[in-house]
Formats: structure tokens, C-alpha cells, sequence
């Protein structure tokens, strides 16, 4: 049986377009709070397979999904590069941040990761012919303004002032976590995973050569490096608010996909990027929390301006307060059903 992300992923075009939500998997579902509760903290959630498999499958039983986003974290890559993570209820992940003279000599354990493949393969297991599988990491820029800020901030500022001021520092932590992100796909891949996504979610605001050393030569570098090792699964790259710096990155890295945040205009994008490379996106958010015509009129305007091989999606992850009612009414309104929005 072929999986319809898997056709759009070789350049074919689907209608309907196959779709899956980021963050589907979370606060917004009652089964998956009921696991959630049952786990000492996120990380230790995430480094459980039974649990971690059990929410990665959920939304795809509740909604049909075509995709199964495998449950765990971008941050657990630090982790593995012996840096203290922990997540506060309220507050979001918390780190030591990072000096650069810690650079020179990170430690490495790769074996801390090995529960999440596990995860993997319990899940494609479990998931029918049908469904693809989806592995992930964060793109290393990213995954890096948490390591340098040591949280989460709105506009990267500290990251960024870091890059300048301490280049190569900044590019041997892009490398490292570059390395080791390539190590953990791999894995992910030959446990199951059916395609790759790069979560690179601050690629916003950055000056176009900044944009090309913290993001694109990195990002080019995980990989050449899963290519190098024989694995051909299909990459999903996600440069989200990167504006026309996302036009650069589809161009120029071995992606099969360009996924695009909310801000993006889908006819324009097309018009920018290979003919045969897929989109994915871009349902915004908030439409989604908000509902009724508002909603509707937002998942008309992103069928309306999408063409070619397209993935629906969202441009960011569902929130925690979204009404199940609202997803149920997006998934059949994509498919041509009949949506009751609320
Ligand atoms: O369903 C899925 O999308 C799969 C699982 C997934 C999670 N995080 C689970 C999660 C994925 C793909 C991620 C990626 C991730 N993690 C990103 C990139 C995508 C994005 O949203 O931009 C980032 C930046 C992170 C880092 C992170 N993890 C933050 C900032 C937070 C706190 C914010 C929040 O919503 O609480 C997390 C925690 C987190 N990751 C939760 C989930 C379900 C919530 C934890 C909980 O249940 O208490």
C-alpha cells in the first residue's frame, strides 16, 4: 500500500492533499493529558517508549491523519551533548546556558537517545501500511539559541549577538549538534521513521549571511552526512519565518519538501522553488484556536493559494486550548467532507 505524503514527497500531486498537524500530539487531546499525567516529567515522558508510542499513534486513531509525528523533543539532542535540560509546567524548557569556552570539549553520548528509537520502531509497527511515520530533530540554529539563551525568548537576541561575537564557537556548536543531529536521523530512519523533518522554527529575522552560515551550511551538513551513510528517506526542511531566506534554503539544500509558516504566501513560494519540490503548511494557529468562519475562511485561502505537490498542515503547532471539534472540521473540509465548524 503507498502512502500519499510519500507520493506528494516524489512530486506528485494529490487532491486531496494529504494532511497532518504539528503538535497534533498533545495538550489539546484528553487521552494524550491522561498519559501525560502518568509520567514523572516531559523528558522522562519523551525517554519512554510504550507512552511516547502511545501518543505518537493517538491522533492518527482519533482524526486519520496520514502522518504520525514521532512524540519527543528537539531538546533532546542537548541531552545527548551532556547539557542540563528540564522542563518547567508554565515556563517551557529551561538549560544551563552555554559558554563559549564549553565548545571546545562537549561531551558526546549518543546512547542516552536510544529509547526514542525504540519509540519508532514500536509505533511503525503499530501504524497501518498506509501511514507515514515522520522523525524529526531541530535544525541546529535553533536547537542552539535554547543552549545559548538557556530558554526560550521572542527574538533570539542574545543567540544572535552570540553568533557574531564568538564565530567559532557558534560554527564548531552548529557543527557538533549538526553531527549529532545526522546521527540521531539516521537511527530514527533505520528504526522505521518514512521521512525526515528539520524543525528549524527561529529561522526568523536573520540577515541573509547570517541566514547562510547558521542555517543553510548546517542544515546541508546533517544532510550529506544521512545521504553519505546510504539512508534515502525523504527531508522535510521547515525554515519558519524565514521570508525569502526560505527561498535560498529550498534552492539550495537536497530537501523534498520546504514546509512554510503562517506568513508565507503559497502561490508566491511556488513560483520560487522547484516545480517538483512539495510545500507544506500553512493553516495559521490562532485560526485554529479561534474556529467557525474565521477558521473556515483561513483553510479556503491556504487550498485556495497552495498548487503543485502540497502537504496541508499548520504554519506552527496546535495550542493547547484548540476544540478537537475544530481539527475534526479542517480534516473533512480538506477531504471534501461536510465541516462543522464551531
Ligand atoms: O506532535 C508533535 O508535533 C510531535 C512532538 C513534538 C514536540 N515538540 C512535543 C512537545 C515536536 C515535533 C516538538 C518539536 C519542538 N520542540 C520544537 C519545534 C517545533 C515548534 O513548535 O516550533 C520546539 C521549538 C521545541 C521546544 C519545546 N518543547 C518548547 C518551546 C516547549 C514548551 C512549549 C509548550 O508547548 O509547552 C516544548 C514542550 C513540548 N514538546 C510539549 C510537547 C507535546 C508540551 C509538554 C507537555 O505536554 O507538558
Amino acid at each position: 500500500m503507498n502512502q500519499p505524503i510519500l507520493d506528494v514527497l516524489s512530486g506528485r500531486i494529490k487532491t486531496p492533499p494529504p494532511i497532518w498537524m504539528m503538535r497534533q500530539a498533545g495538550r489539546h487531546l484528553p487521552e494524550y493529558m491522561k498519559i501525560r499525567e502518568t509520567a514523572k516529567d516531559f523528558i522522562d515522558f519523551c525517554f519512554t517508549p510504550e507512552k511516547a508510542a502511545e501518543v505518537t499513534l493517538q491522533p492518527v486513531r482519533r482524526y486519520d491523519m496520514d502522518a504520525a509525528i514521532l512524540f519527543a523533543d528537539i531538546l533532546l539532542v542537548p541531552i545527548a551533548l551532556g547539557r542540563n535540560v528540564r522542563f518547567e509546567k508554565g515556563v517551557g524548557p529551561i538549560l544551563d546556558p552555554i559558554r563559549p569556552d564549553e565548545i571546545k570539549s562537549l561531551p558526546r553520548d549518543m546512547s542516552v537517545l536510544k529509547p526514542v528509537y525504540e519509540t519508532v520502531s514500536r509505533v511503525r509497527s503499530e501504524l497501518s501500511k498506509d501511514k507515514t511515520l515522520i522523525g524529526f530533530c531541530g535544525g541546529p540554529w535553533t536547537v542552539a539559541t535554547y543552549m545559548i539563551e538557556g530558554r526560550g525568548t521572542p527574538q533570539k537576541q542574545k543567540a544572535k549577538h552570540f553568533a557574531y561575537v564568538n564565530k567559532d564557537a557558534t560554527d564548531q556548536l552548529l557543527a557538533e549538534l549538526a553531527d549529532a543531529s545526522a546521527d540521531y536521523l539516521i537511527n530514527q530512519a533505520k528504526a522505521g521513521a518514512d521521512v525526515l523533518k528539520v524543525f528549524e522554527s527561529w529561522a526568523e529575522g536573520l540577515a541573509p549571511d547570517l541566514f547562510d552560515r547558521l542555517v543553510i551550511g548546517p542544515t546541508r551538513q546533517i544532510i550529506e552526512k544521512i545521504r553519505a551513510a546510504g539512508i534515502n528517506t525523504p527531508i522535510i526542511g521547515f525554515p519558519r519565518g524565514a521570508g525569502l531566506n526560505a527561498v535560498r534554503y529550498a534552492n539550495k539544500l537536497d530537501i523534498q519538501a520546504c514546509a512554510a509558516g503562517t506568513d508565507m504566501p503559497l502561490t508566491e513560494f511556488r513560483g520560487l522553488i522547484p516545480a517538483s519540490m512539495a510545500t507544506q503548511g500553512n493553516l495559521d494557529p490562532l485560526a485554529l484556536r479561534i474556529g467557525g468562519d474565521v477558521l473556515k475562511r483561513a483553510v479556503d485561502q491556504v487550498l485556495d493559494t497552495m498548487s503543485g505537490p502540497h502537504i496541508f498542515n499548520l504554519g506552527h503547532g496546535v495550542a493547547p486550548d484548540v476544540k478537537i471539534a475544530n481539527v475534526e472540521a479542517v480534516i473533512a473540509h480538506v477531504r471534501g467532507g461536510n465541516p462543522q465548524y464551531v
